[in-house]
């Protein structure tokens, strides 16, 4: 069984609220370790009142950004990601404008640029944009062009190409600090696609920078390996890495973290010959790993779990994983448009 441990018992409500008014376009604004527990405090107090499905609460949580109008724009697949910033929206009262297929039908296909399109989201009075695309620099791209107009809306990163996807990482951190009670002295394994992904970049940046004595393996088929300039990044900081191209070396982590191979995003030969066989988790694998070690993924799977791990009570990616979604994506919108979204939240439940 996957080992519970209490969650510090400590009240990060006081902490002032470093997100307000801003964009939220990389993990690396988070600057200190009480702004990233303040966060995760947000997002629990969240989830337990989403987790009570009580109808009466869910009224109430209404108030909280009733009032509020956030567009959504997805200019590459989503399903989690979106599904969560819209369902978070509309639990907490905000109206929310779902874009999906930006690529395909917006005038993006007439050869429009993002910050021509990001000024309709501003004339549209959106309060957040959540924006997804396939460019790396597409959230500084939007961010900037809504700064230089002294524009009301905010940004949120829903993941820039193989760079950056901080509200993943975010709820990636939600998940193992309920289930360790820390963000220190981890071990993580990462397996597969370390090039293009962008989840295990967010994820290994902020654990790196904010934990203490974390300990990351990198384990990426040949091609697919942690860029260098990546790694030398995080080497600043006290985190222990070593890089594989091989799942003997797994190890004894606390967490197995696999991602699939981004072939949309590689060129057409690599995608062509990549072979993940031999990265593929197992119920064998499972077994080489220790007792109270979780299994993450952020999803979508193609064939880097096989299906018979689901039922190991390790995984979490189709549960306390994905279900993390909800309330960190909901204190994101919160803290970005709320002064003070502990007493907001204390006042719309009737407590003051
Ligand atoms: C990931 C993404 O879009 O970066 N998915 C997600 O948001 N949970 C991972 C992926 O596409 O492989």
């Amino acid at each position: 069984m996957t080992a519970q441990q209490e969650v510090e018992p400590i009240d990060y409500s006081q902490e002032p609220n470093g997100f307000h008014r801003k964009d939220f376009i990389h993990t690396n604004q988070i600057e200190t370790r009480e702004q990233l527990l303040w966060i995760l405090n947000l997002a629990k107090n969240l989830d337990k009142l989403f987790a009570a499905r009580s109808q009466e609460i869910n009224i109430k949580l209404k108030q909280v950004l009733n009032g509020f109008f956030i567009i959504i724009a997805m200019y590459e697949g989503s399903t989690r990601t979106d599904t969560t910033f819209v369902a978070a929206g509309l639990k907490l009262g905000a109206e929310v404008l779902n874009l999906l297929g930006m690529q395909q039908f917006s005038s993006a296909i007439k050869g429009e640029n993002l910050p021509d399109t990001t000024m309709v989201f501003n004339a549209a009075d959106a309060d957040i944009l959540v924006l997804r695309h396939k460019e790396n620099d597409s959230s500084e791209v939007a961010s900037q062009t809504l700064r230089t107009y002294e524009s009301h809306t905010l940004e949120i990163n829903a993941g820039s190409g193989t760079a950056s996807h901080p509200s993943q990482a975010l709820l990636d951190v939600y998940t193992i600090y309920e289930i360790f009670g820390r963000i220190d002295n981890l071990k993580i394994t990462f397996v597969g696609d370390m090039f293009y992904g962008r989840t295990v970049k967010s994820l290994a940046e902020i654990l790196a920078r904010l934990g203490k004595g974390n300990e990351f393996t990198f384990i990426a088929p040949e091609g697919l390996q942690m860029p260098p300039s990546f790694v030398a990044e995080l080497a600043q900081y006290s985190v222990k890495i070593v890089e594989a191209d091989d799942l003997s070396y797994i190890g004894s982590p606390d967490v197995v973290y696999a991602t699939r191979a981004q072939k949309e995003r590689m060129p057409a030969d690599l995608a062509a010959k990549f072979d993940s066989s031999s990265f593929i988790i197992t119920p064998e694998v499972m077994d080489s790993i220790p007792e109270g070690a979780i299994l993450m993924h952020p999803l979508p799977r193609i064939d880097e779990i096989d299906p018979a791990v689901d039922a190991d009570p390790r995984s979490v990616y189709l549960t306390k994983q994905m279900e993390a979604g909800l309330p960190i994506r909901g204190a994101l919108y919160m803290a970005m448009l709320l002064p003070n979204p502990f007493d907001a939240l204390s006042k719309a439940m009737g407590n003051e």
